[in-house]
């Protein structure tokens, strides 16, 4: 949701690359951004609304700075403009927050009482006017952290100032991610290791209801009662990952092209050794029903898991949306298996999910990019998507690999329930492992992709239709050409659309499908049939050459497993809403209103 950076050195020089970690963590919020620093022991704020580079223009390269904290901001509280922009600051404390204050009204009418004046409408004004007004009964910040513990709801991940100490970071963790990079002569403090990869790639995670103080040489962690903490030192493996945006004009672009990787560097310890590296993958046959949530496209992972489930393991399986799956009655037993998918691992609907899972003692895995991340620390174990830091907001080589994974883990519960025959499964293995090969052949297809974006740029709505598994790739196709064209979409089951919504077809509007399943696709494009006879523009996806036909594109896949069809079907649909954006000049990596992790619920 926001951004949060800082560095504490024994070099008086941060203030680059304070703006550079800020740079790293923009796709996490970009409304305004701030930052504060001391110069000659005086402390200096400087904020602005819009992206950093506005923050940046305003900022003096020349200060010789060694302590800072800097801050963007994805608005919860409070409009994006310069008075909301974070860093907050109360008489001798200095914060900037990332979270979401849950009793910032009861706080706010106590400190009135004790005649606290209020310049913005953000609850971080609030929390740093409780911090201070805590600090300023003892001037000790030990006590003033474990009495904001004990009084404030919510989720925060702050980092605070004091202005009588111009050496030290303070830092507090509540669900919101906060870690410590540690340098040579220079320690860090940022929201993810995303910020920090240039400067180091040993961090300390913080967690819940953990405080730290931080100089340019040591790091103190305290839990809530102020005992000292030692943690573990983890370092940030990227897989031959190239950070920054290489020669690409946009991070969307390059990490659609960059799925041909890392989906392989995901799944190969599962493909090396046929099913004996298979099998490495968590033994599902004690459950009776297989429960998968999350949000957005890692919702739509899981709807893809969910048909192959169904049809290959005769497994019961639900998809959640995880902001509905806590308010309702789930049925949940000992006999279901809970998986929750998130690439950021920080999504605070999914973790409160399952959080709810860990309450009723049920079993759990996270299939997660981000290593370390809140919800790994909650779900039983984790699966990790090896595809690196993911930066563009709308997700494309994180939901392919979460698909990926999870095909194969539906492949080897498939096999191991004898669904799936050891000469299928073996077949489908050595297919995975040409995946590579696969992809490529699917984004090479530039030229049809960026024509069809020029025929359907200018419309204002597109519908996605499909069926069964086709029906799930149309929810990730709809959602890619929302988020980054800002064209409406809809995706529909192709059956369901002549019982209402074909009233909305006009003449040109888009339709696009999949068709992919030889049982289902007759259908389909009888359903097709009926869009086009009212003036819709079609274009289909599928590896039926048979279906090819003038009266609409079609976009050929390979004719490879239904376990990797849906690998393949999405990347029509990212490609062409990414050359969509671009011909309409939208901000594509970091599309209005939106953030990369919804860490507010
Ligand atoms: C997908 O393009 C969106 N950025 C969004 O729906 C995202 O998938 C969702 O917020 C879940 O994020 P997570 O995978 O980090 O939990």
């Amino acid at each position: 949701m926001c951004g949060i950076v800082g560095i504490v050195s024994k070099k008086y020089n941060i203030l680059p690359s304070l703006i550079d970690g800020l740079k790293n963590l923009e796709y996490r919020g970009y409304d305004s951004a701030g930052v504060a620093y001391f110069i000659n022991n005086n402390l200096k704020i400087i904020k602005e609304k819009g992206t950093v580079k506005n923050l940046e223009n305003k900022i003096d390269f020349k200060e010789k700075v060694n302590i800072g904290i800097a801050h963007t901001r994805w608005a919860t509280h409070g409009n994006a403009n310069k008075i909301n922009a974070h860093p907050h600051n109360v008489n001798h404390i200095t914060i900037v927050h990332n979270g979401i204050i849950e009793n910032c009204n009861e706080l706010k009418k106590d400190l009135k009482d004790y005649n606290y004046t209020f310049k913005s409408n953000t609850d971080t004004e609030i929390a740093c006017a409780y911090l201070s007004y805590c600090y300023d009964q003892n001037k000790n910040i030990h006590m003033t952290i474990e009495r904001f513990m004990d009084k404030v709801k919510g989720s925060y991940a702050i980092a605070l100032l004091i202005d009588n100490d111009d050496k030290n970071i303070y830092l507090l963790k509540k669900e919101s991610p906060l870690i410590i990079g540690l340098g040579k002569d220079t320690n860090y403090i940022a929201s993810d290791i995303t910020a920090i990869l240039n400067y180091t790639n040993k961090y300390i995670s913080l967690d819940d209801f953990q405080y730290a103080k931080v100089n340019y040489k040591d790091i103190l962690v305290y839990n809530k009662s102020g005992d000292v903490l030692k943690k573990k030192i983890n370092e940030y493996k990227s897989k031959n990952i190239v950070t920054g945006k290489a020669h690409y004009k946009h991070y969307m672009l390059k990490e659609i092209i960059e799925q041909k990787k890392v989906i392989s560097n995901t799944i190969f310890p599962y493909l090396e050794k046929g099913i004996k590296s298979l099998l490495k993958l968590p033994n599902l046959t004690k459950y009776n029903q297989i429960n998968i949530i999350g949000c957005g496209s890692a919702m739509h992972a899981g709807l893809v898991a969910k048909y192959l489930f169904r049809e290959f393991t005769n497994t019961k399986c639900e998809v959640f949306l995880a902001s509905e799956f806590r308010y309702q009655n789930n049925f949940l037993t000992t006999d279901t298996f809970n998986i929750f998918i998130s690439q950021s691992g920080e999504t605070a609907d999914t973790l409160q999910a399952a959080k709810l899972i860990k309450e009723k003692k049920l079993d759990s895995l996270g299939i997660i990019n981000a290593k370390e991340s809140s919800i790994t620390k909650v779900v039983d174990t984790s699966l990790y998507i090896e595809v690196g830091p993911e930066i563009s907001v709308a997700s494309t080589k994180a939901y392919s690999a979460q698909v990926a994974i999870l095909a194969l883990l539906v492949l080897s519960h498939g096999y191991r329930n004898k669904t799936i025959s050891s000469k299928q499964t073996e077949s489908i293995i050595n297919e995975f492992k040409k995946i590579n090969v696969f992809i490529n052949k699917m984004s090479n297809k530039k030229d049809q992709y960026k024509m069809i974006a020029k025929k359907i740029y200018k419309e204002e709505h597109a519908f996605y239709i499909g069926r069964g598994l086709d029906y799930a790739l149309c929810m990730e196709g709809s959602l890619k050409l929302k988020e980054v064209s800002y064209i409406h979409s809809e995706a529909y089951a192709a059956g369901e659309l002549k019982h209402g919504a074909i009233s909305l077809i006009n003449k040109n509007m888009p339709v696009f499908s999949s068709a992919t399943n030889d049982k289902l696709n007759s259908k389909t494009v009888s359903n097709l049939e009926e869009v086009i006879s009212r003036g819709a523009n079609v274009f289909l996806i599928t590896d039926d050459k048979n279906l090819i036909d003038k009266s609409y594109e079609t976009i050929i896949i390979p004719n490879v497993s239904i376990f990797l069809k849906g690998i393949l079907v999405v990347i029509p649909y990212q490609l062409i809403a990414y050359y969509t954006a671009v011909l309409k000049g939208t901000n594509i990596d970091k599309p209005k209103n939106l953030a990369k992790s919804v860490t507010v619920e």
